[in-house]
């Protein structure tokens, strides 16, 4: 069973992304082969380039690693390291119908805002399709936003194998429906474009910082408090056991601590749950060489899949000649 993503490198990550998306994929290496990349192609739609893109690629590649993608388990490496994935984006756009992509979410929702869209983020499907079909997974694990890409990459493959025979592997995609929302520091759902989150990797201090501006219901430190839907509770439980989560609930019911206690508990109990990933990370980031070497090596173990499959198709499609 092989499974498939690509990660956007967008930034410094937050334990949205972490309980939402990253957990996951490193558990999932524990049950299949598990091919991940960096999108960095991708990346360009966005209008992120130049140095910050090259910046972002190796923090993202750091990040993950730290985080548990495990090298001697997943092929993992970066996109534009093998470039046939853009002679396949090229021959499968020869199968892509206009009107598939003009109905494609990630498009249709820029232009309705008004926002002029480059081709690039028009034919990003077709891209991600070829970063899909160039693999042959059988499943591609994703967000809710993300189904319609993974249709568009089935529907462009069987247009493909219609006209020349069963090459390309048709992808089911996996939604991770289970995975809870984590909640914001405003109690909106956490995301970079809100500007409410709790970073995996800050500064003790402005974690801290961040954790005490999380917004709560205000009662008196004497009096029992609600923990339902309670912003800081929501967090904690994400890092707790059942017996610590127990103990946190009874705290909340037995009065007598402010909702300042909550946070320093959040805090404390984060650190501690991040401090393994912390230490691989300093490790990592003063040997980015070695991080270098494991996206190279990735890089040569995806080539080998996609070199095979390229010649296949570069021989029905006539390319070879
Ligand atoms: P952001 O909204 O901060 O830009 P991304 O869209 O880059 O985050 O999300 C990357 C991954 O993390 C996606 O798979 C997404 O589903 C997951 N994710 C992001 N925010 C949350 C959240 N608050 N709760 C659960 N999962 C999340
Ligand atoms: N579009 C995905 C995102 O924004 C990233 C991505 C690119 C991807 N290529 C992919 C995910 C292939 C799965 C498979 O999150």
């Amino acid at each position: 069973m092989r499974l498939l993503t690509g990660i956007q490198p967008s930034g410094d990550l937050h334990i949205g992304n972490y309980f939402g998306s990253i957990k996951q994929m490193v558990d999932a290496q524990k049950s299949g082969e598990t091919f991940a990349f960096i999108a960095n192609y991708h990346a360009m739609s966005s209008g992120n380039g130049g140095e910050k893109l090259a910046k972002l690629t190796m923090q993202t590649a750091t990040d993950f690693l730290a985080l548990g993608i495990d090298p001697e388990k997943s092929t993992f490496w970066v996109q534009s390291d093998v470039k046939e994935v853009l002679e396949l984006y090229w021959i499968l756009s020869a199968f892509t119908p206009m009107g598939l992509l003009e109905r494609a979410h990630s498009y249709k929702d820029k232009t309705a805002k008004g926002i002029s869209a480059n081709h690039s983020l028009f034919s990003y499907p077709v891209l991600m399709a070829a970063d899909i079909l160039l693999y042959s997974p059988d499943i591609v694990p994703v967000g809710k936003d993300q189904i319609q890409h993974v249709e568009i990459a089935r529907d462009i493959a069987t247009k493909f194998n219609n006209e020349y025979g069963d090459i390309l592997k048709i992808p089911e995609f996996k939604v991770q429906e289970e995975v809870q929302t984590v909640p914001g520091t405003d109690g909106q759902k956490m995301s970079k474009s809100y500007g409410n989150c709790v970073n995996i990797f800050g500064e003790e201090k402005k974690q801290l910082k961040t954790i005490k501006k999380i917004v709560t219901e205000n009662v008196a430190m004497e009096e029992p408090k609600e923990f339902k839907d309670c912003n800081v509770y929501n967090m904690a439980k994400l890092f707790l056991n059942p017996n610590e989560l127990l103990e946190l609930q009874e705290r909340y019911q037995r009065g007598g601590e402010g909702h300042g206690h909550f946070k320093l508990y959040l805090a404390e109990v984060m650190w501690e749950y991040f401090g393994e990933y912390r230490e691989k990370r300093e490790h990592y980031l003063t040997n980015q060489d070695e991080v270098r070497d494991i996206l190279n090596h990735g890089a040569q173990k995806a080539s080998n899949v996609a070199r095979e499959m390229i010649k296949q198709i570069r021989t029905v499609t006539g390319i070879n000649y």
